[in-house]
């Protein structure tokens, strides 16, 4: 695998030669990019002795190889490490006066940044905001270490180990021979918010947590994974591309520009069947009156759509997700029944939602329901288990369909 790792002018610089020996004893091919002020701190000899390359540093060196774009497009991994506060906020606004923040530019290739500063550049607003954008963008930011820094002060801001580095970054790389490998997956996951005022929403408890494990499976497995999150507060997982959305229509905006070529859709997500009818852009304030009407309409049916979109074709494999409760009139699974045959989707998760059960919960029950013949039958029935294995069990369901179609 060819690696790019960049090195940016920190105290920490000295600890990148250990990544660099991690990787090449790997077997992989690394070109090291210092910058101006790494080299301040650890020469290009030592570089070019532990990568066995000649170190790339300017743009103007062997320009006939056009070393500013050539190298980034080349590579299947870029790894930054330290990554200053310098060389974060340019990347976050897309600067490019060196060699490095050149090819931080031109790779395709999954980027990692680890930071090492101090815990008050860390901390600094403009610091926050510039991870904030990174991550925002698909650029998998590390959070430091908390210890000791470069003098006798200690807290946030230390570069992470290097072996924790390499094994984060290299995880990240697709696995080829992984059985979701060179597919496309659409996740969704969270609760949506739909507006009444400015202070106030309608939302639901939906933590985010099993469409964040889906996300993460899927890439283990070698999938190119888009995550559209709806206000999921939730860790970011390895070589995931997140979209963040809040209400429903961003929800159905952003699920259907993703799924425009993607091989699956998983809808996790629970999104309001109802948002307020009017906006107020003030807040509403309290009146004589003890009631307050609020009207609400309907919001579009998200997987209806996909499945209209998609029409006769029979990918993107669409799963759905029924949270529901049982009531009167019907058991949870009579509901979920009836849910699937109306919503047209391939494969419907069912789950029994409520206080304490399944939302924001760490096990949960489901039963994976898809279309047997002009009926529906019962894939499997998993758990209680922890989300990771629940995902695991509707992917192994995906994929037996992604063969077939
Ligand atoms: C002794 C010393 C240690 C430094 N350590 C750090 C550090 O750990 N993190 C950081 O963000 N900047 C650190 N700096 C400041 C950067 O070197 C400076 O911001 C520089 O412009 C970064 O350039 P670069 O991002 O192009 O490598 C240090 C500077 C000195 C002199």
């Amino acid at each position: 695998m060819q690696i790019v790792l960049g090195v940016s002018g920190g105290i920490a610089a000295y600890k990148a030669c250990l990544l660099l020996r991690r990787f090449t004893e790997a077997g992989h091919d690394v070109t090291v990019i210092p910058t101006a002020a790494a080299l301040r701190f650890v020469g290009a000899p030592t570089w070019a002795a532990l990568s066995g390359k000649p170190v790339a540093d300017d743009v103007w060196t062997r320009v006939e190889e056009v070393p500013h774009v050539r190298l980034g497009k080349g590579a299947d991994l870029v790894v930054v490490a330290p990554a200053t506060t310098d060389l974060l906020a340019k990347a976050a606004h897309g600067l490019a006066d060196d060699l490095l923040t050149n090819t931080l530019l031109t790779a395709r290739c999954p980027v990692v940044l680890a930071p090492a500063m101090h815990t008050e550049m860390w901390q600094h607003p403009a610091t926050v905001a510039n991870v904030a954008t990174l991550r925002e963008r698909g650029v998998h930011v590390m959070d430091p270490d908390s210890g000791r820094l470069t003098g006798a002060d200690t807290g946030p801001g230390r570069l992470r180990a290097p072996e924790e580095i390499a094994d984060y970054a290299l995880a990240l790389v697709h696995r080829p021979d992984g059985p979701l490998s060179n597919r496309h997956v659409v996740v969704s996951a969270g609760g949506t918010r739909e507006p009444i005022d400015p202070v106030r929403f309608l939302g639901n408890r939906s933590s985010g947590k099993q469409g964040y494990a889906l996300a993460a499976v899927a890439a283990e497995r070698g999938a190119r994974v888009t995550l559209v999150s709806a206000n999921a507060d939730l860790p970011i997982p390895p070589g995931v591309r997140v979209v963040r959305v809040e209400t429903t229509v961003e929800l159905q905006r952003a699920v259907t520009a993703a799924a425009s070529d993607a091989d699956a859709i998983v809808m996790a997500a629970a999104p309001a069947d109802y948002r307020s009818a009017t906006y107020s852009d003030h807040k509403i304030k309290k009146s004589g009156d003890d009631d307050l009407t609020l009207r609400l309409v309907q919001n579009p049916d998200i997987v209806q759509g996909l499945v209209a979109d998609r029409g006769a074709c029979p990918t993107p494999v669409i799963v759905s997700f029924a949270a529901e409760t049982g009531d009167a009139e019907a058991s949870v699974m009579e509901h979920a029944r009836a849910k699937f045959a109306r919503k047209g989707s391939d494969i419907q998760v069912v789950n029994e939602v409520g206080p304490g059960v399944t939302f924001g919960q760490d096990q949960a029950v489901i039963h994976i329901l898809t279309r047997d013949g002009d009926g529906i039958g019962t894939a499997a029935d998993v758990g209680p288990a922890d989300k990771a294995t629940l995902a695991r069990a509707v992917w192994d369901v995906v994929q037996q369909h992604l063969h077939t179609v």
